[in-house]
């Protein structure tokens, strides 16, 4: 798979004139953003539109924009958190089993265990490294994110959804730091995937948002009925902007990935940098997988330095990179996950490479190790 094949091609051409090809006359090609609660409703309450919370326009328009590029249904949500917690409350059942990385999104363990464990429901964490190999037959949902955020480990999603698959579990992928572009769990077999479209789906550092795409209609069907009844449900400008941000979505990775790369070779080779931690790197531990399951390896880079404060000075010091957590914005951003009780180094970087010019960036990041 790559970024530019045909299939990704006509999924891409179709995500961007899906809102064209259906609308009228005197219709505007960006999407209207409906500020509704109320919608009139004499009568028989079977419509699409009785209630804000039930729907909004903007949402079926997103929706229909992320599900081309995933290739199946697709229902938003406010937060990628809103989005993992639908996928979790749809699909777990009492005493279920749950296998889920160790090294993955922290706070996807922490409701796990302070709101979701309680209901009799047993989970078991494991290091992403080792999903690919380990036994799944007592589980019922397998839980992977790869690469993992934010030590950028891989596992094999289509091994690991064969194996879970014969023994009757499910298996649900996060695919935030991939997204749709550089990785496609649901054609590897995955049952959902699930997404923070806060970071590089939408793009631009503005709104959270979250999706969860899948190709069971009964399963989706669950997803959609907890978002109405949770109230688990997007802002009409939230859906607005996400679908602005998800239109550039190709060329801001184009450009996202290549800044990585170049910065992740940089890195490398550089003598104030102790380890490297990229996908795309050939002796990274991640490489083969990563390379047999993703169009690109992405632009997520870990970067450690000798100690807490090196790193700090590092992030600080750089004129090109803006030290704030998150990751997948038009700006290359930075910071030290230790600070939030990672299970990392005291020196690791997590770096989003950004859209700027690749020289430029380069060498800004470049300086700023040589003054390290
Ligand atoms: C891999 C991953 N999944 C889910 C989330 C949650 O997304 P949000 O912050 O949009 O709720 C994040 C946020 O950092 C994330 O990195």
């Amino acid at each position: 798979m790559s970024i530019d094949d045909a299939s990704t091609n006509a999924r891409i051409m179709a995500m961007l004139h899906k809102r064209a090809s259906s609308i009228g006359k005197g219709e505007s090609l960006t999407p209207p953003i409906v500020n509704a609660a109320k919608y009139a409703l004499p009568g028989d309450p079977d419509h699409p539109f009785p209630y804000g919370r039930f729907d909004n326009p903007g949402w079926g328009t997103v929706e229909s924009a992320i599900g081309a590029l995933e290739d199946a249904e697709t229902i938003c949500f406010p937060s990628g958190m809103a989005a993992v917690t639908a996928a979790l409350m749809a699909t777990l059942k009492p005493k279920s089993k749950l296998l889920l990385p160790s090294d993955g999104y922290y706070t996807v363990r922490v409701l796990l265990n302070e709101f979701i464990r309680q209901h009799e429901i047993e989970t078991v964490e494991i290091p992403t490294a080792d999903m690919t190999g380990h036994a799944l037959d007592r589980f019922d949902l397998v839980w992977i994110e790869t690469p993992s955020n934010p030590g950028l480990d891989v596992c094999d999603i289509a091994a690991i959804t064969k194996r879970a698959h014969a023994a009757g579990a499910l298996v649900i992928v996060d695919n935030t730091t991939a997204t749709p572009l550089l990785q496609r769990p649901l054609d590897l077999g995955a049952d959902l995937t699930v997404s923070s479209d806060t970071k590089a789906l939408a793009g631009h550092s503005d709104v959270l948002f979250g999706h969860v795409s899948g190709r069971d209609a009964e399963i989706m069907a669950r997803i959609r009925n907890w978002r109405k009844l949770a109230g688990s449900t997007p802002g009409p400008a939230e859906a607005y902007l996400a679908y602005r941000g998800l239109m550039t979505l190709e060329l801001r990775l184009a450009r996202m990935c290549a800044n990585a790369q170049a910065l992740a070779n940089l890195f490398y080779s550089h003598k104030a940098v102790e380890a490297v931690r990229f996908p795309g790197l050939a002796d990274d531990p991640s490489y083969r997988i990563a390379a047999a399951q993703m169009a690109q390896p992405g632009f997520v880079i870990g970067v450690t330095f000798a100690d807490a404060a090196t790193a700090e000075r590092f992030i600080t010091d750089c004129p090109a990179i803006f030290a704030a957590t998150s990751f997948g914005g038009i700006q290359t951003s930075a910071e030290r996950r230790a600070r939030w009780g990672d299970a990392v180094r005291e020196g690791y970087v997590r770096l989003s490479a950004g859209c700027e010019p690749t020289a430029a960036l380069v060498k800004a990041i470049s300086d700023t190790l040589d003054a390290l």
